[in-house]
């Protein structure tokens, strides 16, 4: 019998997880359907106990519906908790099981894929919504030097800061949280933006002296941004989120099917599709 996942969204058409989960269970001959799952806004609970009482096995969960699948999961896992968001469930008898690859997936793609050490840099997060929560704390473990968190609403970004406060402390890692206008004057190793702003083909307004020598720029939106052209046009090596995409969707697979896919096959064929 073939097992049942899916991607749940509002909207969900453009998901490329159908394709990346097709290429992962091709390359490791799992048996497994994996289809795109349109819920109504109000309606993200209902189509997910649909799903699990036909016998889905699993699903990842994209916007806006990842706090629901948080508040929906009977055991968080992981990273899961404390980033308050879900994006992958696994479905074992009654029991909803939530877990967060996001975060996971961002550090893959850095450090092991980009080659980009994360300990002992100065990094500057961009954002402070739920993308923004969904990463810190694998990033607080590889105890870089800092990272300074800037919002263009300040008080989301100190909230972020006060959550995450603890684990920061425990990694010796200065944490704070900053306006754009602050950081002038600042360089950074690694500037990832984790905010929507490229959506909207906006970026934030980052001072133009923000990159360090040999500085990484990282969109976790994929595809080309205001922000990577920015950066590219000031010798920083800017990167989309394409490999992010493909590491989380690895570890959901990991997660659900016990197999680690190799990434780098499907992140090169993404990029050529794109
Ligand atoms: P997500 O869950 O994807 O992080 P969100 O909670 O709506 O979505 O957060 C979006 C983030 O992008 C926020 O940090 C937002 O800044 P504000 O908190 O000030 O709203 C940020 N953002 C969106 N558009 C932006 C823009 N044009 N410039 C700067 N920041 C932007």
């Amino acid at each position: 019998m073939t097992d049942k996942y899916a991607v749940i969204g509002n909207p969900v058409a453009h998901s490329k997880s159908p394709y990346i989960h097709a290429e992962f269970a091709r390359q490791s001959g799992q048996d497994i359907s994996y289809v795109a799952l349109l819920a109504p806004r109000d309606g993200m609970r209902a189509t997910m106990l649909a799903f699990r009482d036909a016998g889905g096995r699993g699903m990842n969960v994209t916007l806006p519906f990842k706090h629901e699948a948080w508040t929906s999961s009977t055991i968080r896992m992981g990273d899961a908790d404390a980033a308050g968001a879900v994006n992958t469930l696994l479905f074992r008898g009654d029991d909803i099981i939530g877990h967060n690859t996001d975060g996971i997936g961002l550090l893959r793609d850095i450090r092991d894929n980009l080659g980009c050490t994360v300990g002992g840099r100065r990094v500057l997060l961009m954002g402070a919504g739920g993308a923004s929560y969904g990463v810190m704390a694998p990033l607080l473990r590889e105890k870089p030097e800092c990272i300074i968190v800037a919002n263009r609403t300040l008080d989301r970004a100190q909230a972020l800061v006060a959550h995450f406060s603890q684990e920061a402390a425990a990694m010796a890692c200065i944490l704070a949280a900053s306006s754009y206008a602050a950081l002038a004057g600042q360089q950074f190793d690694i500037v990832i933006n984790a905010t929507s702003a490229g959506l909207t083909h906006e970026m934030p307004p980052l001072h133009d002296e923000c990159f360090a020598a040999g500085a990484l720029a990282y969109d976790m939106v994929y595809g080309t941004t205001p922000f990577l052209a920015f950066a590219q046009a000031r010798g920083a090596r800017a990167v989309d989120g394409t490999g992010m995409l493909v590491e989380q969707a690895a570890e959901s697979f990991f997660i659900w099917r016990g197999v680690r896919p190799a990434t780098r096959p499907v992140i090169a064929l993404l990029k050529q599709r794109m």
